[in-house]
């Protein structure tokens, strides 16, 4: 287990995995740290579906025309849902336990990267939401605010690099 700064500076996008399978241990772990989140309300907007079948992380990896591409190598897919019907703020949820659920996998040494939907369109610019709710039989009122990619790690990457943090965006007691 990584301490906590550490594993904030060695997280990074990963987007090439091996072919070896998350194991049921892992993704437990991962699921657990996105439904622990602090969500508004408590209300937990979001849902998740998990998914390993190829057939359809193949499917999902043409879901938009830029950047899912390589979502077609990953082992296993976490699809993050939003729900407007249980809070208003559902993306600020479903966002936070993404990020969760990202960070967990890197303390288990595995790589994730978020995969953005919500807004996005496909080649034919057909929504994204739209055709990853095909793939995968959810219901229209459900959100689809991302994909999460997660694998053993193809490549290493280095970790962030402090020297480049902006803390010109950081203001203190006025703007
Ligand atoms: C809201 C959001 C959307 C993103 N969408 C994509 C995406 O569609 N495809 C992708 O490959 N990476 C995506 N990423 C990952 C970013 O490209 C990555 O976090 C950024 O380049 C910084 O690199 P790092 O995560 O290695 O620090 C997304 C990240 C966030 C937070």
């Amino acid at each position: 287990m990584e301490d906590f700064s550490n594993l904030l500076s060695v997280r990074r996008s990963h987007r090439q995995f091996t072919d070896e399978p998350v194991g049921e241990e892992a993704l437990t772990a991962i699921l657990r740290a996105g439904l622990i989140a602090p969500s508004s309300k408590g209300l937990h907007g979001y849902e998740f579906v998990v998914v390993t079948d190829r057939a359809k992380i193949e499917a999902l990896s043409h879901c938009k025309a830029l950047g899912a591409e390589f979502v077609k190598d990953a082992p296993l897919v976490i699809v993050v849902l939003g729900l407007p019907e249980v809070s208003d703020v559902w993306i600020e949820d479903a966002s936070v336990a993404s990020t969760l659920m990202l960070l967990e996998a890197e303390d288990l040494g595995l790589g994730g990267c978020w995969v953005q939907v919500r807004q996005r369109k496909d080649k034919v610019g057909r929504s994204a939401e739209d055709n990853t709710r095909r793939v995968l039989d959810i219901p229209s009122e459900k959100r689809v605010l991302n994909l999460l990619a997660f694998g053993h790690k193809g490549m290493e990457r280095r970790p962030q690099n402090e020297e480049r943090l902006r803390w010109d965006k950081v203001h203190t007691d006025k703007w």
